[in-house]
C-alpha cells in the first residue's frame, strides 16, 4: 500500500485530527518538529491576549489585581495540576522561569535535608544544562557533594543507576522525567519510591513531559517538580514555569527568594518577612500576568482531548512504520 494511503487512513482514524484547526498554522511550514522547544500558538491565544488588553488591563486597571490577577498563579497552577500532573489543588504555582523555580525548590529541599545530616545530591549527565549548572552552584553554596550518574543518552537513566548511589547521606535526587535529547521516559514511580526508602527527596524536571505524557505526582508521592509552559502547554516564548511542592512539605520547606508576594500578608507591608504557609509561599514577586494567558487555550484543548489520548497519538506518531502498516 502506498505510504500516502496509509497516512490518509491514519488521519481518518485519528480522534484528535480535528484539533489541528485549533492552532495557528502557516502555509510555509509544512511540518513542525520543534514543539519540544516552542509550541505553536492556539487560535484562541491572540483573541485572549487582545481581550485582556482591552477588557481587563484597559477597563479594570489596578482593580483587576484583586478581581483576578492575584489568584492567577494559583488558579492556573491548580488547572495545570488537575489536567496534566495528576495533582490535587493547592500544591502548584505559576511564575518565574524554570531555572528560577528549580533554584527555589532545590535550595528549599537541600537546606531541609542538610539539617538532617544529608549532604549528597544525585543527578545525571542527561539532565538539562540549567539543572546541572544550578546544582553545581547550590553544591558550592551549601557545601553539598554531587553524585553523578553517567547516563547513556539513548538508554536514559535507570532505576538501578540511582539505587547504586542512594544512601543515608542522600539529600535529593534530581532527574528529568523525559530526557531532552532522546525522549527517554524515566521510571518516575520506581525511582521516587527507591529514593524514599533511603529518606531522600526527589525533584522531577517535567519540562518535556508536561502536556505530552500523563503524569501522576500525587499517586507516586513525588516531593517536588518543575516544568515549563512554552513547549507542550503552548504558553508562548518565555511564558512562566510552574512549580509543585507536595502538600506534606508545605510550611516545612522554605524557599530562599523571600519576596513580598510570598509573604503571609503581602499588603501588610510588614517590617519582616513571614512566609505564607501554603504554596503561595513559593511565589516571590509580581505575577507575570500577560505571560500566563496564552496557555489557557492549550489547557482547554487538553481538557477536551484528555492526556491519555494525547499520549496515544504521540506514541502512534513516533512508533516504527512497521506498526503503521499492521494497524491499517
Ligand atoms: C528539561 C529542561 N529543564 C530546564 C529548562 C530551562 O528552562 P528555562 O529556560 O525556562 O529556565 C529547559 C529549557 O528548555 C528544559 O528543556
Amino acid at each position: 500500500m502506498p505510504s500516502s494511503t496509509v497516512a490518509a487512513a491514519l488521519v481518518a482514524a485519528d480522534p484528535l485530527a480535528h484539533l489541528r484547526d485549533e492552532f495557528v498554522l502557516d502555509e510555509q511550514v509544512r511540518s513542525y518538529l520543534d514543539g519540544n522547544s516552542l509550541g505553536r500558538p492556539t487560535r484562541t491565544a491572540a483573541e485572549r491576549l487582545g481581550r485582556f488588553a482591552v477588557e481587563e488591563w484597559g477597563a479594570r486597571l489596578i482593580r483587576a489585581w484583586d478581581e483576578s490577577w492575584m489568584e492567577l498563579p494559583l488558579r492556573l497552577g491548580d488547572r495545570i495540576a488537575r489536567l496534566t500532573l495528576g495533582a490535587a489543588e493547592g500544591q502548584t504555582f505559576v511564575g518565574d522561569s524554570t531555572t528560577v523555580i528549580l533554584y527555589k525548590l532545590l535550595r528549599a529541599a537541600v537546606d531541609a535535608q542538610a539539617a538532617a545530616g544529608r549532604h549528597e545530591i544525585i543527578l545525571d549527565t542527561g539532565n538539562f544544562p540549567t539543572d546541572r549548572y544550578l546544582l553545581e552552584g547550590i553544591a558550592a553554596e551549601r557545601g553539598m557533594t554531587l553524585r553523578w550518574i553517567d547516563t547513556d543518552p539513548v538508554e536514559g537513566v535507570a532505576l538501578a543507576d540511582v539505587e547504586a548511589l542512594l544512601g543515608e547521606r542522600t539529600a535529593v535526587v534530581v532527574l528529568s522525567h523525559v530526557e531532552y535529547r532522546s525522549g527517554h521516559l524515566a521510571d518516575l514511580p520506581g525511582i521516587t519510591a527507591a529514593a524514599h526508602r533511603h529518606g531522600a527527596l526527589v525533584l522531577w524536571d517535567l519540562c518535556h513531559s508536561v502536556g505530552s505524557v500523563p503524569i501522576t505526582l500525587d499517586a507516586h508521592e513525588v516531593d517536588l517538580a518543575v516544568g515549563c509552559t512554552y513547549k507542550y502547554l503552548n504558553g508562548g516564548p518565555g511564558s512562566p514555569a510552574f512549580g509543585y511542592v507536595a502538600r506534606r512539605h508545605l510550611g516545612r520547606l522554605r524557599q530562599p527568594v523571600q519576596g513580598w508576594m510570598g509573604a503571609a500578608d503581602p499588603f501588610a507591608m510588614g517590617p519582616e518577612y513571614a512566609p505564607h504557609p501554603g504554596i503561595r509561599g513559593f511565589i516571590s514577586g509580581t505575577p507575570p500576568v500577560t505571560g500566563m494567558l496564552a496557555m489557557e487555550g492549550m489547557l482547554d484543548l487538553i481538557e477536551q482531548a484528555g492526556m491519555e489520548a494525547v499520549r496515544e497519538k504521540s506514541v502512534a506518531l513516533t512508533a516504527s512504520p512497521r506498526s503503521w502498516w499492521t494497524s491499517c
